[in-house]
């Protein structure tokens, strides 16, 4: 079968279609074929090295962490999903996704949106999963609270806009001013171009503010934020200082792959309520031009590499 693997950490160059042997799952792992896997920013900072989960040990390497497609073979104590069956995936860094065949702990998996095609379903998993986690377990956002979401038109923001609002939250969203359209039709209530406008003397004060920015962009946020609020970042730790002193809560998290949680997402997309934005498809083969578009590019929503056709 074919894989996207790395064989040393550099540029978009170092990234080579390998012919490998395909996988025999564990007793509790599942085998899935993969029709579609998604590209993450991660991606790109495994390829670099700038991900300490991955080192020189593990190579050669298959990059990706979310897949759609269906179940290929199944170890013994694999009793909750059949042969054929369709599901989506978000991975542990222990498999990669850019390959026709991947391996996967079955509580990793769910059964894929009926809803979707799987170009579609590989866009959510991963992306999903942080904004879930970021929102209602680290965020603890709430029915009737209000949340600003920094960087809402790309893969974790666009979703987690939706989440909020399905879950009664009102929602603010800084975002380039070309993407005002496709967030105001997400149900975003407020939307601030980043680029021409200052967020904090614009939107009144939040419980929340979920940050997939960093930078100034997080230290400007403070002010916004009611006491007892909380500022939540998928990048770097808030300044706990700053936070005690206004009397705030502040963490830096990284998402974990959940089957169950991912099964929820799934049930919310089904019921009409998200809308995935899948903004260019790459094949296998194209794997680093699409990292590069993602790096590069104005991307909205997600890039998703077609594995099989
Ligand atoms: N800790 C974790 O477990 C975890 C999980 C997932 C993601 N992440 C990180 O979270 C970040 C977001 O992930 P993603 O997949 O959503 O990335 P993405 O698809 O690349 O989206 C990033 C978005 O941020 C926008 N943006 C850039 N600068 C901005 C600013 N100053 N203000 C407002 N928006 C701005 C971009 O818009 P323009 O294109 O218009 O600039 C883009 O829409 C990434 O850095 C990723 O590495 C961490």
């Amino acid at each position: 079968m074919q894989a996207v693997r790395i064989h040393r950490f550099g540029g978009p160059e170092v990234m080579q279609l390998d012919q490998i042997e395909q996988p025999i799952p564990a007793t509790d792992e599942v085998v899935i074929k993969v029709f579609a896997a998604s590209v993450n920013p991660v991606d790109a900072k495994m390829r670099e090295g700038k991900y300490p989960v991955v080192t020189e040990k593990d190579f050669p390497y298959v990059l990706g962490r979310d897949v759609s497609g269906e179940i290929a073979d199944a170890g013994q104590s694999v009793s909750s999903f059949l042969m054929g069956d369709e599901v989506f995936a978000f991975l542990t860094p222990d498999h990669g996704g850019y390959e026709e065949f991947v391996i996967a702990k079955s509580d990793e998996i769910a059964t894929k949106p009926h809803s979707l095609d799987h170009v579609q379903a590989a866009a959510v998993p991963l992306a999903g999963i942080t904004a879930w986690q970021g929102l209602f377990d680290h965020g603890k956002l709430e029915a009737g609270q209000r949340v600003l979401i920094h960087g809402g038109a790309g893969g974790v923001g666009h979703l987690a806009i939706q989440f909020a609002k399905a879950s009664g939250a009102w929602v603010a969203t800084t975002a380039s001013a070309a993407d005002r359209d496709f967030l105001s039709g997400l149900g975003a209530d407020q939307i601030i171009d980043y680029k021409s406008e200052r967020f904090e003397t614009i939107v009144e004060p939040v419980d929340l503010v979920f940050d997939l920015v960093s930078g100034e962009t997080q230290d400007r946020s403070f002010s916004i934020i009611k006491s007892g609020g909380a500022l939540i970042s998928t990048l770097s730790e808030p300044n706990k200082q700053r936070a005690e002193a206004q009397g705030i809560r502040t963490g830096r998290y990284t998402a974990q792959p959940s089957g169950a949680q991912l099964q929820k997402i799934a049930k919310l997309i089904d019921s009409g309520r998200v809308k995935v934005r899948v903004d260019r498809t790459f094949g296998l083969r194209e794997a680093a031009a699409a990292q590069k578009a993602l790096q590069e590019d104005h991307i909205r929503g997600k890039i998703v590499l077609k594995v099989l056709n």
